[in-house]
């Protein structure tokens, strides 16, 4: 009877803004204009950067309030979301008005799937405090919480209206948390960029253990460069539906799960390296990667502070996590797989995994990675 077209056309910018809450750097400023804004932040960023945040906005022209707000990846849920849209509803903010996400990965997760739901949508801009928060969770469109036990099981795909990335904010962000956002930049290396992979070969652990300060621009020098390649693997499929077939996925078809099993002990990062590493080996095994080049990332894995090993890497888990992976991809695994370091390939048929090369991957990841428990007991994570 009558066809609708409801296609939007929008695009955002992602700026490398260093020292943002400096009083004379107006970026963030720019961003919020003269709107009414709450920015939303954790407790621990809040801790150490809500005097300068306060000072920095109050002296904008606009009504700009900071909420704190309790949040973790337990508290990622609905409940999370629920509190950031009381405080906007009592902050008085109207359609135009804007939310702002100060925090790392989960803040900006929740404050994306806030500011899609208040009044149908409203403007947000994230200024990401972690290194995962800048190189993904940050920058993308996607927002999710986790439910009943499933992670990011609700969510919505809601664009921000800015990204401003200031690496001087990761001076203070333990290792720990730095070492899962360079499994973040390793996983685009790995499919993308064999010069990416160098460098962090090159840099990874002097940056790793400077907070991102040394080698003086070397920080700035990684991020943007893995920014840069995750944006132009989001542009071409930016609500993915064009093609399910994603490099931007490797390291997350079994991640998902070890997190959920280690009731969220496991950092993302963290899982999305233990992902890697068993995709890796599944890849020697299938005669897709060289043996030579699998030891040289569990090399870099580990030299940059990250686990390699887990007992939670059963065959059970693996495909388990492949079949619901399969069932989310409309029966296709997908499952992007390294062929040389900075190339990859897609495993499309679940079939082509079959149980026996699961059992050799998994015997030749515990022979590979033998030396790797002390990052994943360092972590606290069930070795
Ligand atoms: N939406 C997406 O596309 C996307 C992509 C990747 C990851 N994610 C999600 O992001 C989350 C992980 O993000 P994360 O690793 O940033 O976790 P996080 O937000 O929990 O931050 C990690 C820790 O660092 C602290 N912190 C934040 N900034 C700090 C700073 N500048 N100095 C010191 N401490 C600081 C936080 O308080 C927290 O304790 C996961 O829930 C993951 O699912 C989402």
């Amino acid at each position: 009877m009558y066809r609708m077209h409801c296609e939007t056309s929008r695009h955002y910018d992602v700026l490398l803004t260093p020292r943002v809450l400096d009083p004379d750097h107006g970026a963030l400023a720019e961003a919020i204009g003269s709107r009414r804004a709450l920015v939303v932040t954790d407790p621990t960023v809040d801790r150490l950067y809500g005097s300068p945040l306060i000072t920095y906005l109050a002296q904008l022209p606009s009504v700009v309030t900071v909420h704190v707000a309790d949040l973790s990846e337990h508290s990622k849920t609905m409940a999370s979301v629920i509190d950031v849209c009381a405080a906007a509803q009592r902050h008085g903010l109207g359609r135009r008005d804007l939310l702002v996400a100060f925090g790392g990965g989960i803040c900006c997760d929740v404050v994306s799937v806030a500011a899609s739901l208040i009044r149908r949508g409203i403007p947000y801009i994230c200024v990401p405090t972690t290194l995962v928060a800048q190189v993904d969770a940050g920058i993308a469109l996607k927002g999710g919480v986790n439910f009943r036990g499933t992670k990011n099981y609700l969510g919505c795909f809601a664009p921000p209206h800015r990204v401003l990335l200031d690496p001087t904010l990761l001076r203070t962000v333990p290792a720990p948390e730095l070492s899962s956002g360079l499994a973040e930049i390793l996983k685009i290396a790995l499919v993308l960029d064999a010069r990416l992979f160098d460098r962090l070969r090159q840099v990874g652990s002097e940056l790793l253990h400077s907070g991102f300060t040394s080698p003086p621009g070397a920080g700035e020098e990684v991020i943007e460069q893995s920014v840069r390649l995750m944006l132009d693997e989001l542009s071409a499929n930016c609500y993915e539906d064009a093609v399910l077939e994603r490099l931007v996925d490797f390291g997350h078809t079994f991640s998902g799960r070890l997190e959920e099993l280690s009731h969220y002990q496991l950092r993302h990062g963290e899982a999305v390296a233990l992902d890697m590493a068993l995709t890796c080996t599944l890849g020697v095994e299938l005669g897709l990667l060289a043996e030579r080049e699998l030891m040289e990332v569990i090399g870099l894995l580990r030299e940059l502070g990250l686990p390699t090993q887990s007992r939670l890497c059963t065959p059970d888990v693996l495909f388990e996590a492949m079949h619901s992976t399969t069932a989310h991809r409309d029966g296709a695994l997908n499952l992007v797989v390294p062929t040389t370091i900075g190339k990859a390939t897609f495993v499309r048929d679940p079939l082509d995994i079959p149980g026996e090369v699961v059992d050799r991957a998994l015997a030749r990841f515990a022979t590979v990675t033998a030396h790797g428990l002390i990052s994943t007991t360092g972590h606290g994570v069930p070795a």
